[in-house]
């Protein structure tokens, strides 16, 4: 896959796999999901276009403390962060419409940093948005973006330099529990020496908190959770009826996740033709589609350890809603 030059010489984007393979991992992943006894989709297939924007417009929702908090510890400690580190790059994994990068971007900047910003993400639309809004913003910025699977694709990624590497928003938590250790290995192997590894988790907290923020009063959690139905059906031919399923949401104790799901309403029977996939779904039950777990200093700092990092910090919001961890090799 070629690189593409986008608007402005600054900003380059790069396919890191192509869409036949995105098509196959997805039917390969649908048809396991699908057919096992304990039905579930991974997550990741939530982000089409309008998945990312729907999760933008989650970001805002009142029950949703996750980005304000996070947004707060980052104003508090960007710049902090970032004349102690000196970076020549910023890489974020899963960047989506880059919001908060900006705080970290102005940090770089203010304090004589690099001036490169090399985000990685599923959607191409999330990053062309992104990738043109911050060229236009900062003059001096350059973006080389990558569209990738980022539990794959992360060491494709090419260093110009000491790296900070984002990973914000507590999307670590999206990962199947047990997939988190040989991520962080990953991400702890891509690293050189004085790179930094700056990683946003939600913390345990209040169990009504939790789920509001995944059960909004308003139903834009409840249409995000079922575009994985309209994402199914639009790449794999399917006829998945989407009224016939309800989202639910639940804290599940075992493993401090916010589990969520589609629940059907009635017997149902579809398929999804590109694939000569027949599916029966039986009222009442249950499709697993997301993980979003939860998290205390400690638990996230052992686990950052056990990957064989280093944690320097841990910095909290002031109603120690969310972490921002700071760890490197
Ligand atoms: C992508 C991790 C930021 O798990 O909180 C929001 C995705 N899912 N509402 C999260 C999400 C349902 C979100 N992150």
């Amino acid at each position: 896959m070629g690189r593409e030059v986008m608007t402005a010489e600054r900003f380059t984007m790069e396919r890191l796999s192509d869409p036949a393979g995105f098509k196959a991992q997805m039917t390969r992943d649908v048809r396991r999901g699908l057919t096992a006894d304990k039905k579930s989709i991974p997550s990741i297939y939530f982000y089409d276009d309008h998945g990312s924007e729907l999760f933008e417009e989650i970001t805002l929702l009142p029950e949703y403390y996750l980005t304000r908090a996070e947004t707060e510890i980052l104003e508090a400690h960007a710049n902090g962060i970032m004349s102690s580190v000196q970076p020549d790059e910023l890489m974020e994994i899963g960047a989506g419409f880059a919001r908060k990068t900006r705080l970290l971007l102005s940090a770089m900047h203010a304090t004589g940093s690099g001036s490169r910003y090399v985000p990685i993400d599923v959607s191409d639309a999330a990053l062309k948005h992104a990738g043109d809004a911050l060229t236009t913003t900062y003059p001096w910025l350059t973006v080389d973006a990558y569209v990738g699977d980022f539990l794959l694709d992360l060491h494709r990624v090419p260093h110009q330099g000491r790296r900070v590497v984002a990973f914000l928003g507590s999307t670590i938590g999206n990962l199947p529990p047990d997939e988190r250790g040989s991520f962080l290995k990953e991400v702890a192997s891509s690293l050189n020496p004085g790179d930094v590894f700056l990683l946003g988790v939600d913390l345990v907290k209040d169990e009504q908190a939790m789920i509001s923020a995944y059960s909004d009063a308003q139903g834009i959690s409840a249409q995000f959770n079922k575009n994985v139905l309209t994402v199914i059906n639009r790449t794999l031919d399917g006829d998945l009826p989407l009224d016939a399923f309800e989202h639910e949401t639940r804290y599940n104790e075992a493993c401090s996740c916010m589990e969520q799901s589609l629940r059907a309403t009635r017997d149902i029977s579809a398929s999804l033709a590109a694939i000569d996939l027949h599916l029966e779904i039986a009222n009442g039950e249950s499709i697993h589609t997301e993980f979003s777990c939860k998290f205390t200093s400690d638990s996230i700092s052992q686990e950052l350890i056990d990957a064989g990092l280093s944690v320097s910090s841990v910095l909290t919001d002031r109603l120690d809603q969310f972490a921002l961890v700071v760890a490197a090799r």
